[in-house]
């Protein structure tokens, strides 16, 4: 083992830890620091945040690789640590890492891998270091004999006494056989704590674990290879509730008028999820009960009925949740036909509008470690907010209503073939861009933010959002102008002329830019109360990400000229995409990520804007097009 500078070189003063509950941690040698709740062992601390501590065990106290030196700062010396070091090392700081709690600041120095872990891209360009809770081992047993007459459990489990799991009654059943029958070489499953099958022969080679965002419009499934981190197929399809209505105050109001419609809501789900699993795994080539583990994410309304839960107290102050966290629940609660055992890990709410998708997107994002304050929103019905840096999160819902996804937009549609998604005013002409470059036939929700920007920067919308006069008009943009016209009483901007009467046409009319402006309104309205309720001015935030498959579209120069994000250069507001199905590939490849999943719903601190005395002048004073 390398030597590390001895405990006195660090001299350079470190921040006090900002409250009791948190400490700061400084790793060598590349600087790194982070603030993390006092307790957290080091190796969590590190993995969290990037910093490699060599392992094999990934945490279990096992293999104790996990050796780093305490250079400042007191950490307590484990019951493992005596068997790991000399007394002289001990002294000297040496401590294994996933035993190691920093309960005070401290410098640690981390000495060079000496096996360099797996790790998996994910989507949002984040490295995961691979540490699934989906473990094997392959072993081959003694046979008992009358020298050796510990049971089959003990016999097993003695092999594997680097994870020490517990059997449940089903393998408990079905392993005296399956021993037998395989002549004692078998694999162990082991998911977390639980030993969940026993396999006969090798099978280490095959770890898979499937991956669910749970939309109240998509439903995207995402098979993994545990060994390598990759994914293997990707299949979406619509969430079968659709029939229910669009959004989840239409499902839940399904649930007080019909006593049934909770029991066929949840059948819903359950059908949407399980067609999803079975042709992911055709795809993917794998056999359903080689899936060990399944994620999931959605709001809180999608989970409390994928799982029959009554949602109602969801739509109604004081708008709590049954549960932030599940009790432990498996594939097979949610219809789902893989491993008959296979865990499922449902990420958990921080409320019942900031659902445990948000919750993925803030793993998968890193908000809550990264050091930049970074804003977070997912625009939609209901549109989610976060602002923080791993020093405070904060996060709020805002009700936004359809208008981002074009609902109730009179030539509104959904985001697909034929849909306008972008629009472009250019020396007093139109250019639209159309999905799958074909006949426009409606407006989808970028399309509508893209025309309503593009007029407002034209000056054919001015900004308390009203059409101008026909003359200033004619003045300003004098071919465009001839596009606007009335239809009855409204005025509106039409978009692909068709013949003589512009209701024929795809436009634009005075009502849609009202609809758009009290959505963005509500939004703004969020992130202005977010940033007073942390101190801060919008040129302090460093990035905006816009989450979900709304903000993948949205431009950010139309978002920035309608109002809807701060005012910011434009290379700081970036598309997430989906972020919250990227947390729950993450959860699957680092069980430590999971952890950081629940920390964020301890530590992040919710802001409820209903019944807030100055949400009602921030939504006025937002509903303007920034000048
Ligand atoms: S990580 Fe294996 S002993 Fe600490």
């Amino acid at each position: 083992m390398s030597r590390p500078a001895p405990v006195n070189r660090v001299d350079e003063p470190l921040e006090p830890a900002d409250g009791a509950e948190r400490v700061l941690l400084r790793f060598l040698p590349d600087g790194t620091e982070v603030r993390v709740p006092s307790g957290t062992p080091i190796f969590d601390a590190a993995s969290w945040n990037g910093v490699a501590i060599d392992s094999t065990c990934g945490g279990h106290g096992t293999c104790r690789k996990c050796k780093v030196q305490v250079l400042r700062g007191e950490v307590p010396v484990s019951a493992l640590d005596p068997r790991a070091f000399s007394p002289q090392e001990l002294r000297e700081g040496w401590r294994l890492a996933c035993r190691a709690p920093a309960r005070e600041d401290v410098v640690v120095s981390v000495p060079p891998l000496q096996t360099r872990p797996k790790a998996a891209l994910v989507g949002v360009g984040r490295h995961v270091i691979l540490r699934p809770a989906v473990q094997k081992r392959y072993v081959e047993l003694e046979e008992p004999t009358l020298e050796d007459q510990r049971s089959d459990v003990q016999r097993l489990l003695d092999a594997i006494d680097d994870l020490e799991p517990y059997a449940g009654l089903d393998v408990v059943r079905k392993l005296g056989r399956a021993l037998r029958d395989a002549h004692f070489k078998v694999t162990a499953v082991i998911v977390d704590e639980e030993l969940i099958d026993v396999e006969p022969g090798d099978t280490t080679g095959r770890r898979h674990a499937l991956a669910f965002d749970l939309g109240t419009t998509t439903v995207v499934a995402t098979l993994l290879d545990l060994e390598s981190g990759q994914p293997l197929s990707v299949h979406s399809m619509l969430n079968r509730q659709q029939p229910f209505g669009a959004d989840v105050i239409s499902r839940i109001s399904a649930t007080m008028l019909d006593p049934g419609a909770l029991e066929q809501l949840r059948d819903r789900a359950q059908e949407t999820l399980a067609q999803l699993a079975v042709e992911a795994c055709e795809e993917g080539g794998v056999a359903p009960e080689e899936i060990y583990e399944i994620a999931l994410c959605g709001n809180a309304t999608m989970m409390h009925l994928a799982l029959g839960i009554d949602p109602e107290p969801l739509s109604m102050a004081p708008f709590v949740v049954t549960t932030h966290e599940l009790p432990p629940t498996r594939a097979a609660d949610f219809g789902v036909a893989v491993h008959p055992r296979a865990p499922a890990f449902v990420f958990p709410s921080l409320g019942a509008y900031v659902g445990g998708d948000i919750v993925a997107g803030m793993l998968a994002t890193g908000l809550s470690r990264d050091k930049r304050v970074r804003l977070f929103i997912d625009v939609g019905t209901n549109s989610e907010i976060a602002l923080g840096c791993n020093e405070r999160v904060l996060a709020t819902a805002a009700p936004a209503g359809p208008a981002f996804e074009a609902a109730q937009i009179r030539c509104g549609m959904r985001a697909a073939e034929g849909a306008i998604e972008g629009v472009r005013v250019e020396d007093d002409a139109i250019e639209l861009q159309v999905i799958g470059d074909v006949e426009p036939m409606g407006l989808c929700g970028s399309g509508l933010v893209d025309c309503v920007a593009e007029l407002v920067r034209a000056g054919l919308l001015d900004h308390s959002g009203r059409f101008v006069p026909d003359e200033d008009a004619a003045r300003i943009a004098p071919r465009l102008s001839e596009r606007l016209t009335k239809i009855g009483e409204e005025r509106v901007f039409v978009l692909t002329p068709r013949g003589a009467d512009p209701a024929e046409s795809i436009y634009l009319s005075q009502r849609d830019v009202r609809e758009l402006q009290f959505a963005k309104a509500s939004i703004a309205t969020g992130w202005t109360i977010l940033l007073r309720e942390y101190g801060i001015e919008p040129g302090d935030v460093q990035q905006v990400l816009l989450a979900g498959s709304f903000g993948a579209y949205l431009s950010p120069a139309s978002a920035v000229r309608i109002g809807l994000v701060p005012r910011l250069a434009l290379p700081r507001i970036v598309s997430a995409g989906n972020v919250a199905g990227e947390g729950a590939k993450i959860v699957l490849l680092s069980h430590r990520e999971r952890a950081e999943a629940e920390s964020i719903v301890r530590e992040v601190e919710y802001v409820e804007l209903s019944g807030r005395a100055d949400f009602n002048d921030q939504f006025v004073d937002q509903l303007a097009f920034p000048g």
